[in-house]
């Protein structure tokens, strides 16, 4: 399974396989994989003949200096786990992905769904996003791609980009893998200590708590919030946002939804943990 940390050498690999009509499937992660990459992999196979995974840590999306540093960086392990899965892993570096440096990069700015809820309280983070799934779409040039469900703000993003650019790949979403005790998986937990690793699926029992009232009819969305948010804080988090709104638009809910998501972040110890929960009206 080849590293491939040059473009010339990615196009060459690509090219040959479009020469033998080979469909190509890609998965972009910040490396760290988990068990919840892992399932993009095998669902990228399914659809595909090839498999392109790139490792990039994209500076561009990190609003805070000290988040980029601590970024777990694990490319050993990384390979490890997607030996026989993969068919390439593209590792540039920032250098290569930004030769002018990231003041002089254009950008690729989704509107309006780039600056609410996370966007909101992370300025520039989805522009970096947009802007560093665009370029490795153009350099891999894949007939589909796929996304975790976990990040659902990011996925609205970037099949909204896709649809926008009329980019010619499919847009594959993987629902969120969790562990046995509710908790989703995610880099960032490897930032919580064995205490705060016992106390994190609190998050997603939070949310489901949450989610059990609206099915049951509750429309206090406010009240709701007010309640997450305060058990939340009484058990060891900092709650930083929850939001209910219209699971298609992420805009607030109006008469016509039929369905919110309940999104939900909040830091534990180090960790700024995130969730989501579909609910229909
Ligand atoms: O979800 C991620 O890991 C990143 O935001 C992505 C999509 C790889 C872009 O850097």
């Amino acid at each position: 399974m080849p590293l491939i940390s040059e473009i010339t050498k990615l196009r060459a690999t690509i090219n040959n396989w479009r020469r033998q009509g080979l469909r190509i499937g890609f998965v972009p992660t910040m490396g760290n994989l988990h068990a919840g990459h892992l399932q993009l992999v095998h669902t990228a196979r399914l659809h595909c003949d090839k498999v392109v995974v790139s490792i990039f840590v994209n500076p561009l999306q990190f609003d805070r200096a000290s988040d980029l540093s601590a970024y777990p960086r694990t490319l050993t392990q990384d390979c490890e786990r997607l030996a026989g899965l993969a068919d390439a892993i593209f590792t540039p570096t920032p250098e290569l992905m930004y030769p002018e440096g990231q003041q002089q990069q254009t950008r690729v700015i989704v509107p309006g769904i780039s600056q609410v809820l996370e966007g909101a309280l992370r300025p520039g983070h989805f522009d970096g996003v947009s802007t560093v799934v665009c370029k490795l779409f153009n350099l891999v040039q894949p007939d589909v791609a796929c996304f975790g469900e976990k990040d659902y703000q990011q996925l609205a993003l970037i099949r909204k980009m896709v649809s926008d650019l009329n980019m010619p790949l499919d847009i594959i979403s993987q629902p969120t893998v969790r562990a046995d005790s509710g908790l989703a998986l995610s880099s960032r937990n490897g930032y919580l200590t064995t205490s705060e690793l016992a106390q994190a699926p609190e998050l997603a029992a939070t949310m489901n708590a949450l989610a059990e009232r609206i099915t049951q009819g509750e429309r206090d969305f406010a009240t709701l919030v007010n309640d997450a948010s305060a058990r939340l804080n009484g058990r060891g988090f900092t709650t930083d946002a929850i939001d209910i709104v219209d699971a298609h638009t992420l805009l607030p809910i109006t008469e016509r939804t039929q369905a919110v998501v309940i999104l939900m972040a909040a830091f534990l110890g180090k960790a700024r943990l995130i969730d989501n929960r579909v609910v229909s009206l």
